[in-house]
């Protein structure tokens, strides 16, 4: 995840780079249930308003909880499915708050509803994600029920209302590119906390789906119109995070458009999106899903590290036998094609890992949506010459 706006504050107003640390345990993202009222076409989970048998228990979840804390896991995001569907999903976030975990939500937003919100806003959520998916039309196609842009809107006021904070999580594709400038005011008009820009990855129906994925060139067009939105945020003090996720050549992207509109600070942020070292998948960031399988993300369903059932979670992190684990924790990871040539490595640490599985069967070939040009990976200066 590529926190644009921090970095946008660095370019209006530097801080000293300080040595970089080191998160005690990874940021778990919790897929607790796969039942799910959308069935959205890019649904990493394939989820479906059905029941999906062999779920961990609520005991399960528990021992799983003690073992992550122990684990000095910081951060806890319970997803799904739709996570409200889950009867638990009050005790289980309330146990994991009184654990001290921050807990996070990511939910469609369509089932925040006035007869729930008192209880939402008690478990006191250090943060929701709402997904919206474009504007009302594009939304509801998308998502494939109409109805679902208003009640996801109306989730997300009602956690405002309730000072719970919220944020618009909006996944990008050719479908729904032309709403992207509404989405912007959107933000504005009802002052959300955070935008959420997810670039698709190819898992689930989002595999199926993957000729949905926007073109480069509308990408590249986005993430400029990003870019200035977020440095026009911040110049307005505004403390609107802005985040992009699924494709860490956004951050090489940005260095791009900072060569042009402030080359003065390139080498500043340069030397921070080192320290962040992108990619963070089998590192930093972990993936339970609903029947206890650990994946290096949430996009690995097809990849299992191991069961919660079998072995604890963090045995199952920390074994490198595993030939995915023991690439994903290299530095360098072992990269193939223009990953493997690129100059920025250690800034976007080779993207994402699944898209490049899936469309080659080699976890280290080039990422297919890496938008970038040669030139701005540095290729031309790499190929050598022959003598
Ligand atoms: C699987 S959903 C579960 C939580 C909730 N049901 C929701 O839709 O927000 C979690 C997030 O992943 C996003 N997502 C699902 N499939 C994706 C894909 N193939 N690529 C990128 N993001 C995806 C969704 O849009 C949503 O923001
Ligand atoms: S993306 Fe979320 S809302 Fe859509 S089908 Fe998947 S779990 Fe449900």
């Amino acid at each position: 995840m590529f926190r644009l706006s921090q970095y946008m504050r660095e370019v209006l107003h530097p801080t000293p780079l300080t040595p970089a640390r080191k998160p005690a345990g990874p940021v778990v993202i919790w897929n607790l249930i796969r039942r799910c009222n959308l069935t959205c076409k890019h649904c990493y989970t394939t989820s479906a308003d059905i029941d999906f048998p062999g779920e961990l228990s609520t005991a399960e979840i528990y021992t799983v909880l003690d073992d992550l804390k122990a684990f000095k896991v910081p951060v806890l995001i319970f997803s799904g499915g739709e996570p409200l569907l889950h009867p638990d999903i009050f005790t289980i976030s309330q146990r994991a708050k009184d654990m001290g975990f921050y807990v996070a939500l990511s939910s469609n937003g369509t089932l925040i509803t006035p007869d729930n919100i008192a209880q939402i806003a008690a478990i006191n959520y250090q943060y929701i994600g709402v997904s919206l998916d474009g504007m009302q039309a594009a939304h509801d196609k998308f998502r494939q029920k109409s109805g679902s842009f208003d009640a996801a809107l109306a989730g997300i006021r009602l956690c405002r209302e309730h000072g719970i904070k919220a944020g618009v999580r909006y996944t990008l594709t050719q479908d729904n590119a032309a709403d992207f400038p509404a989405m912007l005011e959107l933000m504005d008009a009802e002052d959300i906390d955070k935008f959420y820009l997810s670039h698709l990855n190819y898992g689930g129906r989002g595999y199926k789906n993957r000729k949905d994925d926007a073109a480069f060139v509308l990408t590249r067009q986005v993430m400029d119109a990003l870019f200035e939105q977020a440095l026009r945020w911040e110049q307005q003090g505004l403390q609107r995070e802005v985040v992009t996720g699924n494709n860490d050549a956004d951050a090489v992207y940005f260095l791009h458009w900072l060569q042009r509109r402030f080359p003065e600070r390139v080498a500043h942020v340069q030397a921070k999106l080192r320290q962040w070292g992108g990619n963070a998948s089998g590192v930093n960031v972990a993936n339970i899903d609903n029947l206890g399988y650990v994946h290096p993300d949430t996009f690995w369903w097809h990849y299992s590290l191991g069961n919660v059932r079998q072995r604890p979670f963090s045995a199952i992190w920390q074994d490198v036998s595993d030939p995915l684990m023991a690439g994903l924790k290299a530095t360098p990871r072992p990269l193939l094609g223009r990953c493997g040539a690129c100059a920025h490595q250690a800034i976007c640490n080779g993207n994402t890992r699944v898209r490049a599985q899936q469309l080659t069967g080699s976890f280290w070939q080039e990422d297919p949506g890496c938008y970038l040009t040669d030139a701005e990976i540095g290729l031309h200066e790499l190929i050598e010459e022959p003598a």
